[in-house]
C-alpha cells in the first residue's frame, strides 16, 4: 500500500519521510494557495526533498480540455533526472474525462481526482488513468464514503482493471483504518 502526503509543506515531507515509508506527495490548488507559495515554488521545493522512487502529483488548473492537456504537459516537463516522478491530477469533469482519454496514449501517470462516487471513478478507470482519488470525507457528508470506495474497489476487481485507488479527503484515522482493511491501494 502507498502512503502519500497531501501537502505543500516540503519540510513536513522531509520530516515524515524519515519516520515512515512515504510513497509520494499530492497537492491541489487550495493547498498551494493556503501555503502562500506559488505552484512553481512548491514544485521546486518538493522536487528537492523527494526521491526518484517517489511520486509528486500536481493538479491542472485549466478547466477546458486543451488547457488541461497543456497544464499536464507543463507538469510533466518539470521532471528532472534525480527527482520524483511527476504525475498529473485531473478532476472528473466532462472536459477532464476527454483529457484523460487523450493522455492514456502518452507515457504519463494520471490521477483522476475530486471523485464523489464509485461510478465516476469507474468511468475514469475505463479512460485509462493509473490512479483514482475518491473524496472519502466529502462523501461521508451525505452518505457512507468508506462503503462507496469499497464498492469502487470491487467494481475494478470484477472488471479486471488494475487502476489504483488513492483514497483522499480524510478527516479522521478511522476512515483510513477502515479502507486499509478493505485493501485500498493508496491513501493521501
Ligand atoms: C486529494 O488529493 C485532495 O487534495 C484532498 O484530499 C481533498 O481533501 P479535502 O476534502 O480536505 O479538501
Amino acid at each position: 500500500m502507498e502512503l502519500i502526503l497531501d501537502t505543500a509543506d516540503a519540510a513536513a515531507v522531509r520530516e515524515l519521510s524519515d519516520c515512515f515509508a512515504v510513497s509520494g506527495v499530492t497537492t491541489n490548488p487550495t493547498i498551494i494557495t493556503r501555503s502562500g507559495k506559488t505552484p512553481e515554488e512548491v514544485a521546486r521545493q518538493m522536487i528537492k526533498v523527494l526521491h526518484p522512487h517517489q511520486k509528486f502529483f500536481m493538479q491542472v488548473i485549466a478547466t477546458d480540455t486543451q488547457g488541461i492537456l497543456a497544464d499536464a504537459h507543463a507538469i510533466k516537463a518539470l521532471q528532472v533526472a534525480d527527482g520524483p516522478e511527476m504525475c498529473v491530477k485531473i478532476p472528473v469533469t466532462p472536459e477532464g474525462y476527454k483529457a484523460m482519454k487523450t493522455l492514456s496514449t502518452e507515457k504519463m501517470t494520471v490521477l483522476a481526482t475530486a471523485i464523489y462516487s464509485a461510478d465516476q471513478g469507474f468511468m475514469a478507470a475505463l479512460n485509462g488513468v493509473q490512479y483514482l482519488a475518491p473524496y472519502v470525507n466529502r462523501m461521508d457528508n451525505y452518505g457512507d464514503g468508506v462503503r462507496e470506495v469499497s464498492d469502487l474497489l470491487s467494481m475494478l476487481a470484477k472488471a479486471g482493471l488494475t487502476t489504483k485507488v488513492c483514497a483522499a479527503s480524510f478527516k479522521n484515522v478511522r476512515q483510513i483504518h477502515e479502507l486499509i482493511k478493505e485493501g485500498i491501494d493508496a491513501v493521501t
